[in-house]
C-alpha cells in the first residue's frame, strides 16, 4: 500500500513538472517576407512567443501553396501543437487545416481567411472597412470623377473584401452618375508590375484621363506611380495604397500618393502569439469577440480596426508609434 502511495505521489510529481516545464511548440507559416509588413509580423510572433515561454518554428513559403502545403505537412509530424498561417492560397491552404485537424493541431488563420474547410480561429483587419477608408478619403476630394480600382490577388481573400469595402462607398456615386469607374481589375500577386501595366495600359488607351486610382496595396500603387509618371500625371491623380511601407510614404511625403492605410500589426502579431500559446495549453484563447463565415463554418474571430495615413498624420501615426523611423523618410 504504502508503495503504491508513493508510486502514485512520483507519477503525480512528473505530471506536474512536465506541465511546468511544458513549452508550447507553435509552428509559422508565412506566405513570403514581401511586402516588408511581413517580416514585421514575423518578428513580433516570434519575439512574442518566446516571451509567452513558447517556441517558434517559422517556414516562408516563397509565394508557392505547394510548398507551403509540405511544410506545413512537416511541421504537423514533427509534432507542433498550434499552426498560425498566412496562406498562399484561399482554398489550397483548406488541404492544410484538413491535415491539422485529422492530427489534432489547431489552426489560427492570421490577416488572410482560410476558406471553405473547419478552420479554428482567424485573427485579421477588418478589411471591407480598409477599402472604406480608401474610397472614402478619396471620395471626400473628388466626390466626382473617374475612377480606376487595381484590387489584390485573386489567390487571397482580402482582394475580394478589399473590393467590397471600395464598391461600398463608390456605388452610390456612380447610380448618381457622378462617378464612372474606368478600370476594375484584380492582379495574380499584388505586384507592381501589374500595378504599372493596369495603369500603363489605360493611359495609352484612347481615354479621357482619369482622377484618382485606388490600388488596393502600397506595392501595387507603387507600379501606379511609375506609369503615371511616364504620362506626366504623378501628383496629379489621387492616389490610395495600403500597408504604410516606406516607399508609399515617401510618395505621400512627396505628392505622388495621397494615402496609405496603417494596420495593427503589433496588435495583431500579439493577438495572434498569445492565442496559439492559450490553445496549446488546453485555454481558449481570448477577445474571439465576432464570427467570420468562411464558406462552410463561423469562425472564431477577431478583426482589429486599421487607420488612413495622410501627409498631415505621418507624425502621430507610423512615426509615433515606432512603425517607421522619421529619418527613413527623408
Ligand atoms: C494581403 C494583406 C496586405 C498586403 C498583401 C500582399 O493579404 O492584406 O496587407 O500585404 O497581402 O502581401
Amino acid at each position: 500500500m504504502k508503495a503504491l502511495k508513493l508510486i502514485l505521489l512520483f507519477a503525480i510529481g512528473i505530471l506536474f513538472f512536465t506541465n511546468c516545464t511544458h513549452k508550447p511548440h507553435v509552428g509559422l507559416l508565412m506566405d513570403s517576407l514581401k511586402p516588408e509588413r511581413w517580416e514585421k509580423d514575423m518578428a513580433l510572433i516570434e519575439e512574442k512567443i518566446n516571451e509567452l515561454g513558447g517556441t517558434c518554428e517559422v517556414a516562408i513559403a516563397d509565394s508557392d501553396a505547394d510548398r507551403q502545403y509540405d511544410q506545413a505537412i512537416e511541421m504537423i509530424n514533427n509534432g507542433v501543437e498550434v499552426l498560425i498561417i498566412v496562406p498562399v492560397d484561399l482554398e489550397k491552404a483548406g488541404d492544410i487545416v484538413r491535415y491539422a485537424r485529422k492530427n489534432y493541431v489547431p489552426v489560427i488563420s492570421y490577416d488572410r481567411l482560410v476558406r471553405n474547410c473547419n478552420l479554428d480561429y482567424y485573427i485579421s483587419t477588418d478589411n471591407i472597412a480598409i477599402g472604406e477608408l480608401q474610397a472614402e478619403y478619396l471620395t471626400k476630394i473628388k466626390p466626382a470623377g473617374k475612377y480606376g480600382i487595381i484590387g489584390g490577388a485573386t489567390s487571397d481573400y482580402n482582394a475580394y473584401l478589399l473590393n467590397l469595402g471600395q464598391m461600398n462607398i463608390l456605388q452610390p456615386l456612380i447610380e448618381k452618375g457622378d462617378v464612372d469607374i474606368v478600370f476594375n481589375e484584380f492582379t495574380n500577386n499584388w505586384s507592381l508590375h501589374e500595378g504599372y501595366e493596369i495603369t500603363n495600359n489605360y493611359l495609352s488607351g484612347e481615354n479621357e484621363g482619369i482622377d484618382a486610382i485606388i490600388a488596393s496595396n502600397d506595392n501595387i500603387a507603387s507600379g501606379v506611380i511609375s506609369a503615371l509618371k511616364e504620362h506626366n500625371l504623378a501628383g496629379k491623380v489621387l492616389l490610395a495604397g495600403q500597408d504604410a511601407d516606406i516607399e508609399a510614404i515617401r510618395n505621400i511625403v512627396g505628392g505622388n500618393q495621397t494615402i496609405t492605410i496603417y494596420k495593427p500589426i503589433e496588435s495583431l502579431a500579439f493577438a495572434a502569439s498569445d492565442a496559439a500559446i492559450k490553445i496549446a495549453k488546453g485555454k481558449a484563447p481570448s477577445n474571439m469577440n465576432i464570427t467570420i463565415n468562411n464558406g462552410k463554418r463561423l469562425v472564431p474571430a477577431i478583426l482589429l480596426p486599421a487607420r488612413v495615413v495622410h501627409k498631415q498624420n505621418i507624425k502621430m501615426t507610423v512615426i509615433s508609434e515606432g512603425y517607421i523611423e522619421e529619418t527613413d523618410i527623408k
